[in-house]
């Protein structure tokens, strides 16, 4: 009779298999395909749950408004292809965490546009499916979730490059409870995981003239996987410094602290770590700079990009009749950040020193999340009157020398 011990070990030996079944598809992904250059683009949006449909709307047509303002003739076919059914009503009814034919509509895409998805939480009484965010992560492979927040009027200007794929994450929902005592989660660090996350952070570092990325781990406790994060980070570090890239290593919680101190935190610049550490790390950067409702993110991969807000889809708001009023900004961002993606670098600067006017200088209209602020639609107008302003960089240089 096999104890439930026997059971554990034949369970763990299970996902070792498949992790190391992930790992040999990882060695034969295709090498990055950069989409500046392309002539035909197709934009997947996916618009989520909550109060996603409403601020990816708003997201596409801002989007849609700066692209009509390119001079013709367009040598590049941009077009917007809508994918349904990617709802928590069809998850649950499925009992998947994206049912396959959405998978297959995303794939056909070449960058996606994603709104907030809602996750079952254990014990909410409905099926258990996997968050809809990590299994895309996890079927389009998309290992860099990069999120920046930026705060010029503090001299804060920061990349992070969240490990997006690995960690606690991967086998997030195939814990094993042992037996009545003992629950068991995982942590799976692997070396191309780290390699592939490090050098992206390097590499961005390099290309954009920043002069510091700074490592966040917690290799003094977690000594077998962030150890490994720390070893590969320390010797892609060398081969950098010849690019004038300094590198430090800084434990999560510490940083979690440095990242609040006036004294300290405009010196950061890229920072890259783990995905959990990453998950909270910037949830805390963005409450710095205006709250989750501003801040994008965007997925990227070697073949695929998804880019979405930070946040979730904010049931409560909708059950309460709020769903208008939520913030576009975040999912706006993320559009911005789309579009600089595919090489459209002077539409996603133009979106995004509208947004940083609106939501954090100029602040004419206010999004409160309730009707004693503007509609996502109202705000959505606001900051498309500045995107499209003849003299947006005027008042965007002087809006910050003043603010600073
Ligand atoms: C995020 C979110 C997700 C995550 C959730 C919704 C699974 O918090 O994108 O940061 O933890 O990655
Ligand atoms: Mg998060």
């Amino acid at each position: 009779m096999s104890t439930p011990l026997d059971t554990t070990m034949s369970q763990i030996q299970q996902l070792l298999n498949r992790q190391i079944e992930r790992v040999n598809q990882m060695k034969l992904s295709p090498p990055n395909t950069p989409m500046a250059n392309l002539s035909n683009i197709t934009i997947g949006v996916c618009p989520g749950d909550g109060i996603g449909p409403v601020i990816a709307t708003e997201a596409q047509r801002v989007m849609q408004t700066v692209l009509d303002q390119l001079p013709p003739p367009s040598h590049r076919h941009i077009q917007f292809k809508p994918i349904h059914g990617l709802t928590i009503e069809n998850r649950l009814s499925l009992g998947v965490a994206i049912p396959p034919t959405v998978l297959a509509d995303l794939k056909s895409c070449h960058v996606i546009l994603k709104g907030p998805t809602t996750t079952p939480q254990v014990g909410m009484g409905v099926a258990n499916i996997e968050s809809a965010n990590v299994a895309m992560r996890r079927e389009l492979d998309l290992f860099a979730n990069v999120r920046p927040v930026q705060i010029p009027q503090l001299g804060i200007d920061w990349t992070f490059f969240r490990e997006n794929t690995e960690g606690e994450y991967v086998l997030g929902s195939q814990g094993i409870e042992v037996n009545h005592d003992i629950s068991l989660d995982f942590k799976i660090t692997t070396q191309l995981g780290c390699e592939r996350i490090i050098r992206a952070a390097f590499e961005f570092a390099k290309q954009t003239g920043k002069k510091r990325v700074s490592v966040v781990t917690k290799s003094n406790v977690i000594k077998t996987t962030d150890g490994r994060f720390s070893r590969v980070a320390r010797e892609i570090a060398e081969e950098y410094k010849a690019d004038g890239i300094q590198s430090d290593e800084w434990y999560v919680d510490i940083m979690a602290a440095k990242l609040i101190d006036p004294a300290r935190q405009s010196d950061f610049s890229v920072l890259v770590m783990p995905n959990l550490y990453g998950d909270i790390l910037t949830d805390e950067a963005a409450q710095l700079q205006g709250g989750v409702g501003t801040a994008g993110s965007a997925n990227i991969g070697n073949r695929w990009a998804m880019f979405e807000a930070i946040h979730g889809s904010a049931p409560r708001m909708v059950s309460e009749g709020r769903g208008d009023y939520a913030d576009p900004s975040s999912m706006i961002k993320a559009g911005a950040m789309l579009l600089r993606h595919i090489g459209l670098i002077d539409q996603a600067n133009q979106i995004e020193q509208a947004l940083t006017l609106c939501t954090q200088i100029e602040k004419k209209w206010i999004i409160t999340g309730r009707s004693d602020g503007v509609t996502a639609s109202q705000f959505a107008d606001y900051i498309l009157e500045w995107a499209i302003h003849p003299d947006l960089d005027t008042h965007y240089s002087k809006g910050i020398a003043h603010a600073s």
